[in-house]
Parts: C-alpha cells; structure tokens; sequence
C-alpha cells in the first residue's frame, strides 16, 4: 500500500472542520483515501465537503453541536450508516474564549470553555469509543494544545480545559488500551486560522510572539494534520496516551 492509500476503505469522523485546522486535517484525510464525517457548527462544513468532493473523494457535513451527546452519538451514527464504519476520529472542534484575567472571567465565559473544549471532548469520546468496542478497536486523537502544557496571560480557562484534555486523552488510553483502543493528543502552538486571525492580524502581537519563539512564525493548518494521520494510521500501532507537540519549538525554548 502507498503512502497515499493509508485511509483507503476507512472512514474517519471530524469535529470542528468548518474552518482551520480541522478543514486541513479533513483535506489531507481525503487526499489519502478516506471517507470523512464532519460535524461543526458553522455551516462552512459544507464548503470544506465541497473541497473533499472536488479531490473525488466522499465527506458529509451533519450538523452537531459538540456540547450536546445527543448530537454527537447522532454524528457517529450518520458516520456509520453513510459509510458503514467508522475506522479513527478527530475531536477537534474548539472556541477560544475572550481573553482577560482571571478575576474578570464571566460565568458565561468560562461554562463555554468548560462546554466546548472539554465537555464537548469527552462526549465525542463517549460515542466514539461505544462504537469501537463493538469492532474491536479503533483510534481516537484529540486536539488540546501547548496550552496543555503551558500557561499564557488571559487565557486560564482554556488552558485548564486543554491540560484537561491532555488527561481525559491519557485516561482513555489507560481504559481502553486492551480493548485496541489507542487515544492520543495534539498540542498545536500558533496556528493562523479564523480563531486566531486577530493575533495574525496585529503587528504588536507578532512582534512579541516572534521575537520569543524560536520558529520566528506561527503555523500554518497544513502543518498540523500529518500528525493527526500519522497517529490514525496503523504506524502509529505502539502510540497510546501521548500528547504531540507541533509549536516549532515553542515549548523547548
Ligand atoms: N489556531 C491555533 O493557534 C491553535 C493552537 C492550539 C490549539 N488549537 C485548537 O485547534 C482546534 C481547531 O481550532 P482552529 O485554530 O482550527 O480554529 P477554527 O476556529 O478554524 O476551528 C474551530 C472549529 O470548531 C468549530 N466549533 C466551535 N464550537 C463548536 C461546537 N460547539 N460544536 C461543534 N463545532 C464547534 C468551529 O465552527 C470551527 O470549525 C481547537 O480545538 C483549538 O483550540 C488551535
């Protein structure tokens, strides 16, 4: 088998790939054969089926919002009656909440963190892994971010939800190893995507940004997904519980 054929006869199912990194992870998914399931919020899913059906390959956009199971115990279904099987997912789909200090921080601003970074996670764990133990297995990875790993200014309920991420992935692994389960995280740094446009957008900001970082540039959403393939694909047999950072070295500094 090629390189390109890795997901040939499988079907993964997407969270979040309206936009951004998930719509780039989706692409490359394509690209090397599988049939993709996305569900998101925002109706620009469609464009990103669109983009996959022009590669002459298959997706289908289901509306879901990650905070409620029902919905995303509906998305795994659609996955498998569209393509009668779900091989991989990628929990994706995430909002950046305003950023301020903690002691500014609305009830409102973190409960959406809470709901969408980790509740909405864990949900589309749930679903997903019910499915896989009724096939033997299955892989899940999940995007937290070096926000998983290290804290910046304003942004303290992200960052919790994403070391939360980072644990819920490890607790996964420990649960379901056995059952040929494997969960593992992403911890992107600075990708420019419509979250974070504005930092991309502000001249004060990138100066700082860069001047700190070794890479001396933020990434773009390309750059991400072979990573989340790779720990999909069967070479990633032995990966289970790990978080892989993608920051240019970010962290190392
Ligand atoms: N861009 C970065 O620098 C960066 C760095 C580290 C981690 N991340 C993480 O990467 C993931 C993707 O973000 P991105 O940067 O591509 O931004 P993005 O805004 O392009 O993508 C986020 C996606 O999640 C979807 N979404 C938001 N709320 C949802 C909900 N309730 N239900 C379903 N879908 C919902 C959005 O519609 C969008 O498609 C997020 O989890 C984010 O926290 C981003």
């Amino acid at each position: 088998m090629t390189q390109q054929a890795r997901f040939e006869g499988k079907a993964v199912l997407i969270t979040g790939a309206a936009t951004g990194i998930g719509r780039a992870t989706a692409l490359a998914f394509a690209r090397e054969g599988a049939d993709v399931v996305i569900g998101d919020v925002d109706a620009r899913a469609e464009e990103t089926v669109q983009m996959i059906a022009s590669l002459g390959a298959r997706a289908v956009f289901r509306h879901t919002d990650v905070r409620d199971p029902h919905a995303v115990n509906a998305l795994v279904a659609a996955c498998l009656d569209r393509f009668g099987r779900m091989d991989c997912a990628f929990n994706n789909a995430g909002v950046l909440p305003p950023q301020r200090p903690i002691h500014e921080v609305t009830p409102e601003e973190l409960d959406l963190a809470i709901d969408v970074d980790f509740k909405g996670v864990f949900f589309a764990m749930q679903a997903e892994i019910r499915h896989f133990l009724t096939v033997g297995g299955g892989a899940i990875v999940n995007t937290a971010s070096v926000g998983a790993l290290i804290a910046d200014p304003n942004m303290s309920a992200y960052c919790a939800m994403k070391h939360a991420v980072a644990g819920l992935t490890k607790a996964a692994a420990v649960e379901y190893a056995r059952a040929n389960i494997r969960t593992n995280c992403i911890a992107p740094g600075f990708v420019v995507t419509p979250m974070t446009q504005h930092w991309a957008d502000s001249n004060a900001f990138t100066d700082m940004f860069f001047a700190q970082n070794i890479s001396g540039r933020a990434a773009q959403p390309q750059e991400i997904a072979p990573t989340v393939l790779h720990l999909c694909s069967d070479a990633a047999s032995f990966i289970n519980g790990a978080t892989f950072v993608i920051d240019g070295g970010q962290t190392a500094h």
